[in-house]
C-alpha cells in the first residue's frame, strides 16, 4: 500500500463535498470532485468560486493562489475519473441505500490499495464498510460544517478497519490542518451524539414556550461564549440533517431527548429546511444567505427614568454601578438596613442582597408599597428560582447576570407568568449594556436548562469509555466552536454545583434523563476535575 496520498476524489458535492474539496485543494492535493448531474457537479464548482473568492477579499489568499486551487480541482459525472485516486471521501446525502451502492459502485473503479472513507454525520459505517468487498479499507472521515473553517475531522474505524488506513486517514487529516480524533463506529460518534441531543433539547424549549428563539439563541451565545445559538446553528446545519441525526440517534438509544421533537418534523415537512432554503427558525433574506431578515422591532418603552438597587451585595453594587453608567436611567442604590420606606412611583426596584440578609416579611411589606405596573427584580445565582410573593399589579421576576463572554454579557430574566409585563426592565438592562433573554421561571432558567443536560451528556459519554476526556473536549472545540470544551466546562463551574442543579431541574420536571451521570455525582462528592 503506498503510504502517501496526494490524489483524492470527493463524491457528492452539496456544501459538505464542496468544503472538503476546498479543504484538500487548499492543501495543494489534486482532486477530482464527482456529481450525479452535470449541474450539481458545476453547482459544486461555483460553491468553491464562491468560497475561495471570499477568501481573496478577506486577503486570505491571493488571487493567484485562488487561481492555482481550482486549477487543482477536476469536476466530473465519471466515476472512472477515481480510477487513479489515493483516497475517495463520499459526502452524499445521508441514505445508507445511496451510499452502500457507491461504496459497491467504487469496488470496481478504484485501484486496490485506495482508501475508502465515508463523511456519514450518524450512518453505521460498519454497514457501509461491509457493502464493499475490502471492508478493511473503509473508514468515516466526518468532517464539520463550514469544513473550511472548522478542524474537525472525526476518523471513524470500524471493527474491520485495518490500523494502517486509520493511521494513514489520521496523519491526512493533520497534513491538511484539520485535527483528528479517532473513535470507534456509534450513532452520532463523538460530536454530533452531543450536539445534536443539545440542539433537540434546545427545539423544545422554544417549541413549549419556554423561551423566544432570539432569547434562546442569546443565551447560548452571549451566556455561554458558543459561537451561535442553537436554532441559527440547526438553521446552518440545515434542519433535514438535524433531524436525520435526531431519528438514527433515537433508533440507536431510546432517549427521549434525542427524538426529534414535533416541531422540527413540521419545519422539514413543510420545507423550512434552514439557510439553504432562505427558511427555517429564521427567515433568510435569499436561500443560502446566513443574513436573517429581522421582524420589525416594536416601539414602546424607554430605561425606567429612576431605579432603586437594594442590597449590601457585590451583586448590588456592581449592578448599581452598571446601570448607572449606561445613561439609560438614575440610579439609587440603597443598603439593606437603611433600605427606603416607600418604593411609590420607581418603576424598576432590584433586591439584590446576600442570600438569608433579606427576610420574605421585609420583602413582602416593601413590595406592598409599589405601584400596579413597577417590576421588582429579585436577583439570584442559579439553581432553583422563586420569587416572593406581590400584590396584584407588581411584577416580580428572577434577575440572573453572568459573566462577560466574548459576545457580551446576558441577563436572564425569569418570569412566573408569560403576561408579566417586562418592558421596561428589559430597556432598562439593554441600556446597561446587558444582552436580555426572557424565559419562565423554572429550575435552571435559560441558561442553565440549555446547559448542564449537554455537560450531563459528555460525563456519560465519557463514563461509558466510547471517548477520552481530551477527545471530547477537542471534538466540541475543534468541530463546534465551543470556547472550551463541556467537560472542562463542568471543572470550571464545579461538578458539585452542575451536579446539584440538574437534581433540581429533574425533581421539578420529573425528567429521568436529567438525573446527574454516576461520574458526575462521583466528582461531585470527590471534589476532583474530570479531566487528570
Ligand atoms: N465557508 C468558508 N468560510 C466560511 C464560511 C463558509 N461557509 N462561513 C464563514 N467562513 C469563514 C469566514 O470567511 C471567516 O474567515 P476569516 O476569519 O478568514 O475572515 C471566518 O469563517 C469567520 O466567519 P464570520 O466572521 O463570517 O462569522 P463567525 O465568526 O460567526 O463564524 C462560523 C462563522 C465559523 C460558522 C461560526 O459561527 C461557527 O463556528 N459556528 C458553529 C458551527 C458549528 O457548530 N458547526 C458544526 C455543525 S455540526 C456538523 O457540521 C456535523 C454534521 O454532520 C451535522
Amino acid at each position: 500500500m503506498t503510504a502517501e496520498i496526494t490524489r483524492v476524489g470527493v463524491i457528492g458535492l452539496g456544501t459538505m463535498g464542496a468544503g472538503i474539496v476546498e479543504v484538500f485543494a487548499k492543501a495543494g492535493l489534486q482532486v477530482i470532485g464527482v456529481d450525479g448531474t452535470q449541474e450539481l457537479a458545476e453547482r459544486g464548482r461555483g460553491f468553491l468560486q464562491a468560497s475561495t473568492g471570499r477568501s481573496v477579499k478577506r486577503e486570505r489568499i491571493t488571487e493567484q493562489e485562488q487561481h492555482d486551487l481550482l486549477d487543482r480541482v477536476t469536476w466530473t459525472v465519471d466515476y472512472t475519473a477515481l480510477a487513479d485516486c489515493d483516497l475517495i471521501v463520499e459526502a452524499v446525502p445521508e441514505r445508507l441505500e445511496i451510499k452502500t451502492s457507491i461504496f459497491t459502485e467504487l469496488d470496481g473503479v478504484v485501484r486496490a490499495d485506495a482508501v475508502l472513507a465515508s463523511n456519514t454525520s450518524s450512518l453505521s459505517l460498519t454497514q457501509i464498510a461491509a457493502a464493499t468487498a475490502h471492508p478493511h479499507r473503509v473508514v468515516g472521515m466526518h468532517f464539520f460544517n463550514p469544513a473550511p473553517v472548522l478542524a474537525l475531522v472525526e476518523v471513524i474505524t470500524t471493527v474491520l478497519s485495518d490500523d494502517d488506513v486509520v493511521r494513514r486517514v489520521r496523519d491526512l487529516a493533520e497534513d491538511v490542518g484539520k485535527k483528528p480524533v479517532v473513535v470507534r463506529d456509534r450513532a452520532g460518534f463523538v460530536a454530533n451524539a452531543l450536539l445534536i441531543t443539545y440542539l433537540a433539547r434546545a427545539i423544545r424549549m422554544y417549541e413549549t414556550g419556554h423561551v423566544s428563539r432570539a432569547d434562546l439563541d442569546a443565551a447560548a451565545k452571549v451566556g455561554v461564549g458558543f459561537p451561535m445559538g442553537p436554532l441559527t446553528l440547526s438553521d446552518l446545519i440545515g434542519l433535514d440533517v438535524v433531524k436525520e441525526v435526531c431519528d438514527v440517534l433515537y433508533d440507536a438509544t431510546h432517549d427521549p431527548a434525542a427524538a426529534p421533537p414535533a416541531l422540527l418534523q413540521q419545519l422539514v415537512a413543510a420545507g423550512r429546511l434552514g439557510r439553504k432554503t432562505g427558511s427555517g427558525f429564521y427567515d433568510y433574506e435569499e436561500p443560502g444567505s446566513g443574513a436573517v431578515v429581522q421582524a420589525r422591532l416594536p416601539g414602546g418603552p424607554h430605561a425606567a427614568a429612576y431605579v432603586v438597587v437594594i442590597g449590601d451585595s457585590a451583586q448590588a453594587s456592581s449592578l448599581a454601578d452598571q446601570i448607572g453608567s449606561g445613561g439609560g436611567s438614575s440610579v439609587e442604590w440603597v443598603s439593606t438596613h437603611g433600605a427606603r420606606d416607600s418604593l411609590a412611583g420607581i418603576e424598576v426596584v432590584i433586591l439584590a442582597g446576600e442570600s438569608g440578609t433579606i427576610s420574605p416579611d421585609w420583602v413582602r411589606d416593601l413590595v406592598a408599597t409599589m405601584d400596579a405596573g413597577s417590576t421588582l427584580a429579585v436577583a439570584a445565582r442559579g439553581g432553583s428560582a422563586a420569587t416572593p410573593s406581590a400584590p396584584a399589579g407588581v411584577n416580580v421576576v428572577v434577575l440572573r447576570t453572568h459573566l462577560q463572554t466574548r459576545a457580551g454579557q446576558l441577563a436572564e430574566v425569569l418570569r412566573p407568568r408569560a403576561s408579566t409585563d417586562l418592558q421596561v426592565l428589559h430597556k432598562t438592562l439593554e441600556a446597561a449594556g446587558f444582552v436580555v433573554s426572557v424565559g419562565r421561571l423554572r429550575a435552571g432558567g435559560v441558561l442553565e436548562a440549555l446547559l448542564y443536560p449537554h455537560l450531563n451528556d459528555a460525563a456519560r459519554m465519557l463514563d461509558s469509555g466510547y471517548a477520552t476526556a481530551a477527545d471530547i473536549d477537542t471534538a466540541m472545540m475543534a468541530g463546534c466552536g465551543y470556547p472550551e470544551g463541556p467537560l472542562a466546562m463542568i471543572d470550571r463551574i464545579g461538578p458539585a454545583q452542575v451536579a446539584a442543579v440538574l437534581a433540581v431541574m429533574r425533581d421539578e420536571t420529573g425528567e429521568a434523563a436529567l438525573t446527574p451521570s454516576p461520574l458526575l455525582r462521583e466528582h461531585a462528592v470527590s471534589g476532583q476535575p474530570l479531566h487528570d
